[in-house]
Formats: structure tokens, sequence, C-alpha cells
């Protein structure tokens, strides 16, 4: 079969299985199978491919169909201009979540300005799961003292493995509930938690997706976490300190009222490319 062939075939396989994409997902898997990028698969079209190359593909396109993450199966997402590693261990790193690293690197201070200009900008990520927001922050500021938590013991090895990986030393990751494990005081606390309603998590594990239940499900509402997050994170926070979360696009009114009910001040919704509420912030005793 040429590789025309099979990726008209991964293609029409890919048809229908929620794929929004299916050609390019199957360039992408052929790409994966035969270790070359999807631009050296589309020039290779009359190409024959050998059978245990087919067979290989054709598995990947059949887990895809089932509904498996195409990040899952080629093993890695790029996120915020790097690749990080991911597994079933951790949620896939959105690209709507690219909002809450630009409004965290809008707030963090730069170093001199940090607690009388001696100290360092030290930033918290919480709900780390790849690791993806925490290690990006201390890739662009490598300045900023980074540190992790997450209560999946099995997340964290996924994000300390990226870190090793992209920054070529290790971050200081901690196992625990919410931020529990977290030790301040910090100029920014980052935060994307589960926050999809418990109906849409159900629908989307029964389609397949295969992510972690804990990494989606934030209850009733999808709002569960974020009166302890805010709690926690209040009192982690240096003065002039800023806590920045990701929301469901329909959460920022209810989020923005949980952070000013927690003390914060200065509560802002942020919104994303496809004007969506996407992230919340708010101040600790913010200076004017
Ligand atoms: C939405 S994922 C976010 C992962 C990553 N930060 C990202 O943006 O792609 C949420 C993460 O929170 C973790 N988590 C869920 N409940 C938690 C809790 N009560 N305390 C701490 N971490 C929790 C999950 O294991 C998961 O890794």
């Amino acid at each position: 079969m040429t590789v025309w062939a099979a990726l008209a075939e991964g293609s029409s396989a890919l048809e229908g299985s929620g794929s929004g994409s299916p050609f390019l997902d199957a360039a992408l898997l052929l790409g994966h199978t035969l270790g070359v990028g999807r631009d050296r698969v589309l020039a290779s079209m009359p190409d024959e491919l050998g059978a245990s190359a087919l067979e290989a593909y054709q598995a990947f396109v059949a887990r895809r169909s089932s509904g498996e993450p195409i990040a899952y199966i080629v093993g890695y997402k790029e996120f915020y201009g790097r690749r990080y590693t991911v597994d079933p261990r951790v949620l896939v790193p959105r690209p709507d979540t690219e909002l809450l690293v630009e409004v965290a690197l809008s707030l963090l201070p730069p170093v001199s300005r940090t607690r009388g200009g001696s100290a360092r900008v030290r930033c918290h990520d919480a709900f780390t799961g790849s690791g993806c927001i925490g290690v990006t922050l201390a890739a662009e500021r490598p300045d900023v003292e980074v540190s992790l938590s997450d209560a999946s013991p099995a997340a964290l090895e996924v994000a300390r493995a990226n870190a090793r990986e992209l920054l070529g030393r290790e971050l200081d990751a901690r196992l625990g509930d919410v931020l529990s494990a977290a030790v301040g005081p910090f100029d920014l606390i980052v935060a994307n938690p589960p926050y999809v309603t418990t109906d849409l998590t159900d629908c989307l594990l029964a389609s397949g997706d295969g992510e972690p239940r804990m990494a989606l499900d934030g209850g009733e509402l999808g709002l569960d976490i974020y009166p302890a997050l805010a709690a926690q994170a209040y009192a982690l926070l240096a003065d002039g300190g800023s806590l920045a979360v990701e929301i469901g696009e329909e959460q920022g009114r209810a989020v923005g009222a949980i952070l000013e009910a927690a003390g914060f001040g200065e509560v802002r919704v942020h919104v994303d490319l496809a004007g969506s509420d996407r992230v919340v912030s708010g101040g600790r005793h913010a200076v004017r």
C-alpha cells in the first residue's frame, strides 16, 4: 500500500470518531510510525509502506478511533513552544492554558523589586500534572524559583521528568492535596485545577478520552476545588503577591466571587483568543 492510500484509509477510519481533523491526525500518526515529521509524510505520498509499518500505523489509527488523545499515542504535546512528554498519568496540556502562562508572566515581579530587592521571586504551580505551566515559567524566567505540587504521585513523576528534560535540572515537586505541600511565601501561585463538571467528565471518559478523572472532575458545577485553593493561596502569598487560576468559560463570575471572599483584591477575569473567560487573577493586598 502507498503512503497516499494509507493516509486515505486512516483518514476515513477516523472520520466520525470524534477527531476534528482526520486527515491531519492520520498524517501525524503515519509520521510517528515512520519516525518522521508530517511534512515528510506528505512529501512521500507515492512511496510504498512496508508491512510492519502499515500494521503499526493501523494499530495507532484504531487507538485514535476509540477516542484516545493523539498526544498519548505519540507520547508528547507541544505547549508554549516546548515538547512535553505525556501519557495517561496526566492531562494533555491544552492550548487554552497558554493564556494562564501569559497572565502569570505578566504578574511575576522583576527580581529587583521583590521583598526589598534581595530575595528571589518565588512561584508555585499547584495541580501541576505534566508540569507544563511551572516548567514553562521556569524556562521563561530562569531567575524565578519555581516549585510544583499535585495530589497524584504518578503525575508528579511525569512533571519531574519534564523538568529534567526541558530545564536540565530538578524542580522542587511535592505531593499534597491542593496547596498543603507548598511552602510559602510566594510572589505568585498559578493553578489549573480540575474544573469540568462531573456530568461532562463522565461523557468524556465514556468516549474513551482516557485522561485521569482526578485531572478533570471538579464536582457538580466544576467549582469544588476553588474555595480551598483561594483560601490556602491567600495564606501562602507574600504581601503584593498574586494568584492566577484557569477556569471553565462559564465560571468567571463564580470564581471571581470566591477569590474576593478569600480576601483577594483587584480580581480580574482574562479572556482567551476565542473570547471566552479562561483565567481569573487576584492580588493579596495588591499594591496600587
Ligand atoms: C486540570 S489538570 C492540570 C494539569 C496541568 N497543570 C495542565 O495545565 O495541563 C489538574 C491536576 O490536578 C491534580 N489534582 C486533582 N485534585 C487535586 C487535589 N485535590 N489536590 C492537588 N492536586 C489535585 C490532578 O492530578 C491533575 O494533575
